[in-house]
């Protein structure tokens, strides 16, 4: 029996992560789960968006699946995502981008890469503020923080990810010609780091002309690392190759926990539609147990899913426009196919 702590979350959360729950029951895991609250939901219960009870539960049991948390932009609290990332240690940010059979439209049938964002430091490391003249905000500063030990790790288990998944090439994305000091001491350590593996091809990238090739030949990229910002944004173009945010999951792995969550966030223009796509989520857990030692059971849900989208019948309607089935339809073809 594993023990896990389950974050609904906000807006579409509460509905893909039961449909989660459900097809990972089905698939036969046991897991114990530890139903928590974040975000716009823990406001309203505990006044908090990230209560004691959660952080300890996580803690605990060192294992997490997350519903997107809703953060509200410009003002209000800080991104409970990124206190949580901070907070566990939570370092390598995994999002793999594999294309689905069925999704013919698309204009690259055979994506296959994995970005690997640094997700504790660079620009999202929280060490902001305002300038003010007479309560007037005449600037603003955000201070990018890229360290040694940070990037060395990163990049170091970029290159262990690129072995153990018998992939050929690392490639590093930067913008290191205008950022001297903080994208050129990444790249640095990059280089310094790419002779510990003489097995795996390694080149770089700037991160503009990274975004062109990846939209015009994303056959080239294998795994790719780079630092948090850049991440951010590289893993949603990709996973927009593979057909949107609602097919794309992420694994957040640290030395303290493990957190998995699909990319997209809590969706609030459907939030009460019940047509979110479960995809997303439903293949966050499939990670997760993989990071729990059920790869079976982790191989039969996305194959399952990958059946389901591609037969095409019982989609949700971003996948299938005009579509009438929502969630709980496509999970209902999920389980029936495990
Ligand atoms: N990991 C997270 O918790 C996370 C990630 C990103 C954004 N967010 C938060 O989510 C909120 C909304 O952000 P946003 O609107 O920029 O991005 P979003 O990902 O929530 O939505 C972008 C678009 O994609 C659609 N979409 C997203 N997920 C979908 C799904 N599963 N099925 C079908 N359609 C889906 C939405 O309807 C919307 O049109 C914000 O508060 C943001 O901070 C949270």
């Amino acid at each position: 029996m594993h023990h896990v702590t389950l974050i609904p979350g906000d807006g579409i959360g509460p509905a893909i992560v039961d449909a989660t729950v459900r097809v990972i029951e089905a698939a036969g895991v046991r897991i114990d789960w530890d139903p928590q609250v974040a975000g716009m939901a823990a406001v309203e219960k505990h006044a908090t968006p990230l209560p004691d009870e959660t952080l300890e539960s996580i803690r605990r049991h060192r294992v997490c699946l997350k519903g997107p948390l809703t953060t509200p932009v410009g003002g209000g609290y800080r991104s409970v995502n990124v206190t949580l990332r901070q907070a566990f240690n939570l370092y390598a940010n995994v999002r793999p981008a594999l294309s689905f059979e069925g999704m013919d439209d698309l204009p690259f049938p055979h994506v296959d890469l994995v970005t690997i964002r640094e997700n504790t430091e660079g620009l999202y490391a929280g060490i902001e503020h305002f300038i003010k003249v007479d309560q007037e905000k005449i600037a603003a500063e955000s201070i990018a923080v890229i360290t040694r030990k940070g990037s060395e790790r990163i990049i170091r288990y970029a290159f262990d990810f690129a072995r153990q998944s018998r992939r050929k090439k690392v490639t590093l994305v930067h913008k290191a010609n205008i950022l001297k000091c903080s994208s050129g001491l990444f790249l640095e350590i990059g280089r310094e780091v790419a002779k510990d593996y003489p097995d795996i091809e390694f080149d770089d990238r700037i991160v503009d002309a990274c975004c062109m090739q990846l939209v015009m030949k994303p056959e080239i990229f294998d795994v790719i690392v780079t630092t948090n910002l850049f991440g951010d944004i590289l893993s949603d173009l990709a996973a927009g190759l593979v057909g949107g945010l609602g097919l794309t999951a992420g694994a957040n792995i640290g030395t303290d926990a493990a957190l998995f969550e699909a990319v997209h966030g809590s969706a609030p223009d459907i939030a009460e539609l019940g047509i979110a796509n479960p995809t997303a989520t439903i293949i966050a857990g499939a990670m997760m147990l993989r990071h729990l030692d059920e790869p079976e059971a982790a191989d039969r849900i996305e194959q399952a899913v990958r059946a389901v989208i591609k037969e095409g019948k019982t989609l949700t309607p971003d996948l299938k426009k005009g579509s009438k089935d929502g969630t709980n339809a496509m999970t209902d073809a999920i389980i029936a196919r495990l």
